[in-house]
């Protein structure tokens, strides 16, 4: 995902976690053909390396990112949101930097994963940041909470992850007060994403063919690295479920119970930096390369997502553009016909 580039920067405040344990061939050839398996393990694996993986900090620069996408697709009105709760938190990116962005209050926010894992992780940011927030395990498929209970409903990368997403809206509507609002940031579109899973492959054959020619070899990861980069690839392209066309995420909150549906999208020539770069980076020996080569390649990012919102946004179909970001409301003066307590049959 090319944020990783927006929110670059070291989580120098989180405090580091036990090593990941490793999965058994077992595990991994089951998770193979269960994608809720297959997310609690590649999760529950990656959770006490992601910040750093993903670059993600809570300091400005993520809170920045964070509030703005939130406004990009929901305005700013109604801030700060008493009652919030997140879907695949992960380590807590994005309501956390909610919170420190004063969008969400800073004692209204619980947040839940599949992942135990990165429950763990985001409940320990949350501390770390001075945050008393709830944490739960939870598929976002069955909440555990009662009807009518948030004011807003936040996720990001995550509804490209779960298999039924009608019965995901759904529960969302269900927990949201009425006239509450969800918001849903960083889905890949089904263009976009075909674009870049193309680009990343392509660097990754190039890269690492051409660290195998002289001169070129300190910068080579040992092998056993890249084998293992192979393999969490593989797991990612179980886990990776869906992506969208803008118009069938639109139809998605609507024909579930929703109102007032948008959708926006943004990063075209970011995400064609972005996406080679991460893999790039991914396929060498990070250490060897020098700082400038950061400040280069996130200044470059930059310049081009500024020329996406500010250009291309006005001249690109929306469906081009590599990010979807989703918002809406449940009705004011009725309930989602579908709804269920939690603990019943979903
Ligand atoms: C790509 S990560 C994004 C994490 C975080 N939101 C971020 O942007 O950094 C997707 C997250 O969704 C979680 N997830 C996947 N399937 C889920 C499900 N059915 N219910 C709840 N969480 C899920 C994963 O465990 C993972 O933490």
């Amino acid at each position: 995902m090319t944020t990783s580039q927006a929110r670059a920067a070291r989580a120098d405040e989180v405090p580091s976690a036990p090593p990941p344990a490793p999965a058994t061939r077992q595990e991994v050839e089951a998770a193979r053909s269960d994608p809720k398996q297959a997310n609690i393990l590649y999760h529950d694996w990656e959770a006490s390396t992601y910040d750093e993986k993903w670059s993600i900090s809570y300091d400005e620069r993520c809170i920045d990112y964070a509030r703005d996408r939130f406004a990009l697709v929901a305005g700013r009105d109604g801030w700060p949101y008493a009652t919030a709760l997140e879907l695949g938190c992960g380590t807590g990116f994005f309501s956390l930097n909610l919170v420190s962005g004063g969008v969400i209050a800073r004692d209204g926010l619980a947040v839940t994963d599949i992942s135990p894992g990165m429950v763990e992780v985001a409940v320990r940011n949350a501390k770390s940041l001075g945050l008393d927030v709830e944490g739960r395990v939870a598929d976002a498929e069955r909440l555990p909470f009662d009807d009518d209970s948030f004011d807003l409903v936040v996720g990001h990368a995550v509804l490209h992850h779960i298999p039924d997403l009608d019965t995901t809206v759904r529960e969302i509507l269900r927990v949201l007060k009425p006239g509450g609002r969800f918001v849903f940031a960083g889905e890949p579109t089904r263009h976009g994403d075909f674009l870049a899973r193309r680009l990343s492959r392509l660097t990754w054959w190039a890269t690492t063919n051409v660290t195998r020619l002289p001169g070129l070899r300190g910068l080579r990861k040992p092998q056993h690295d890249l084998d293992a980069s192979s393999e969490a690839a593989a797991l990612e392209a179980v886990v990776d479920l869906h992506t969208f066309p803008p118009a069938d995420l639109v139809a998605l909150g609507e024909r579930n119970g929703a109102v007032d549906v948008r959708v926006e999208t943004e990063e075209l020539t970011a995400s064609w930096f972005g996406w080679p770069t991460r893999t790039f980076e991914a396929a060498v020996r990070t250490e060897k390369l020098p700082v400038r080569y950061f400040f280069a390649a996130f200044h470059t990012w930059q310049r081009l997502a500024w020329m996406d919102e500010n250009v291309w946004r006005h001249v690109v179909p929306q469906g081009l553009f590599y990010n979807a970001l989703i918002s809406g409301r449940k009705p004011a003066d009725q309930k989602p016909a579908a709804g269920r307590k939690p603990g019943g049959p979903a």
